[in-house]
């Protein structure tokens, strides 16, 4: 090739720049590959990274969840005010608790529809009974997964009754095949902990599941309305998160409070969105989602102040339910026309639950035929939300 000198000067300086480009490039990218490995290599379950480029998480054989990628850099722009709780990564310990009772093949025959997943504590089988024969009920509609969920009552003054206690623990599950258990403490404080077990378990051994409700143990669930509710075709099937919509919360610095928050734990002035603990319903999907960002997160024993914090970092916003009537955390007043169309009312006691589920049963059919003013104001606070929510951008 011909070309005149100056002319070529110019040509070979332009081509050597464009390699050192090239170059620092390389070199910055090997520097922020190095940077991101060593910040994986501090926390424990990413350790093994498996080239499996598809699913950014997978399940070792035992259960532990491993990522082929730092979940909490997947998240695509976090919320800046979570920025400090991030920075606390570097003490985060996941702790893979065991099964102590497990019930691995529960969701085997894939047509799940709704698991219930049902915090509670080991020695409270009243509440359990109680739920079983009433919103618990698996038989009252097909693909209904029950599951409570425990840890492990703390008994340092009697260990005998740690024995006593699991024993007939056992017995009970063998009964109804509808409890695991890990061995984590059974507390208060730990709840967040017994939340991230269902998770997993959802994950693990029912990822098929169309939908997911987390209640507490003394609430009053109308499973079937729930039901219903969800099988409307503009509920969403994947990325939905709804129930009672906890919104500008501030973390509560009065140490007395049963909702105290340490500033060393939660710095930041405001809680993200979260819904109500008492009673939130997901997608399938959400279970894996939520578990897997929790490995990067710091646990919190605020349980549905945690799950909020997950969502955020997913960028994932609570949605409004369809009406404002349907989760309630506290107790709605009963009467059957009201109760023939919610989903949560709370602070029930095992013998109240069971005596207003019956009276629901006998009477729902006709709940609200002496009222149809009241069903009708009902239909346009629905109408009126709706329209809310469609003009809302989520
Ligand atoms: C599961 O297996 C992995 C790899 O074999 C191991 O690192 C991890 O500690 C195990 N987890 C549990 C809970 O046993
Ligand atoms: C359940 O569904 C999954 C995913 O769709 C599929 O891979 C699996 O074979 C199904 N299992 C049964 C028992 O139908
Ligand atoms: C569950 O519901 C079915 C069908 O409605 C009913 O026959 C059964 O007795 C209920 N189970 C309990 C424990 O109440
Ligand atoms: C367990 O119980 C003992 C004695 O009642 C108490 O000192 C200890 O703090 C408890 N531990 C937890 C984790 O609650
Ligand atoms: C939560 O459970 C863990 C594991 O058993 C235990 O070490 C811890 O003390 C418990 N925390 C509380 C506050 O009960
Ligand atoms: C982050 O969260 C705060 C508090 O919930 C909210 O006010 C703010 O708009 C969020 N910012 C972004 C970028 O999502």
């Amino acid at each position: 090739m011909q070309c005149r000198r100056r002319h070529c000067y110019a040509r070979i300086a332009g081509l050597l720049a464009f390699l050192g480009c090239v170059v620092l490039l390389i070199f910055a990218q090997h520097i922020w590959l190095t940077r991101l490995k060593s910040r994986v290599m501090i926390e424990p379950t990413f350790k093994k990274e498996a080239a499996t480029p598809a699913s950014p998480t997978r399940f070792l054989a035992n259960g532990t969840l491993v990522s082929t990628q730092p979940v909490f850099r997947t998240s695509v722009g976090p919320n800046r005010s979570l920025a400090k709780e991030e920075n606390a990564e570097s003490i985060l310990k996941v702790e893979p608790y065991k099964y102590i009772i497990n019930e691995p093949d529960k969701c085997r025959k894939n047509n799940t529809f709704l698991v219930l997943l049902i915090p509670v504590e080991p020695h409270n089988s009243e509440a359990r009974n109680a739920i079983r024969k009433t919103w618990g009920n698996e038989s009252m509609a097909e693909g209904i997964v029950r599951l409570f969920l425990l840890g492990v009552k703390n008994t340092t003054r009697d260990p005998g009754m740690r024995d006593l206690q699991q024993r007939s623990l056992r017995a009970e599950s063998q009964q109804h095949r509808d409890m695991i258990q890990q061995d984590y403490v059974d507390s208060y404080y730990n709840l967040t902990i017994k939340t991230l077990m269902g998770m997993h378990w959802v994950s693990r051994y029912c990822p098929t599941a169309k939908y997911v409700m987390k209640a507490d143990s003394d609430m009053f669930v109308n499973t079937e309305y729930l039901i219903q509710k969800l099988l409307k075709s503009n509920i969403p099937r994947e990325m939905y998160f709804t129930g009672y919509l906890m919104r500008g919360y501030k973390p509560n610095r009065n140490k007395d409070s049963k909702w105290y928050m340490p500033p060393e734990l939660y710095p930041s002035g405001s809680y993200p969105t979260f819904c109500s603990g008492t009673g939130y319903v997901f997608s399938g999907d959400m279970a894996k989602r939520i578990y897997a960002t929790s490995l990067s997160i710091r646990r919190l024993h605020l349980e549905d102040v945690y799950v909020g914090l997950c969502l955020s970092k997913l960028n994932i916003e609570p949605i409004l339910p369809p009406n404002e009537f349907l989760f309630n955390h506290w107790k709605v007043s009963y009467s059957s026309c009201k109760y023939s169309q919610l989903i949560t009312s709370h602070e029930f006691r095992p013998s109240e639950l069971i005596k207003y589920w019956q009276h629901l049963q006998k009477n729902k059919d006709r709940a609200c035929k002496t009222s149809k003013g009241q069903m009708a104001r009902n239909m346009n606070a629905e109408t009126l939300h709706r329209s809310k929510v469609l003009l809302n951008p989520q």
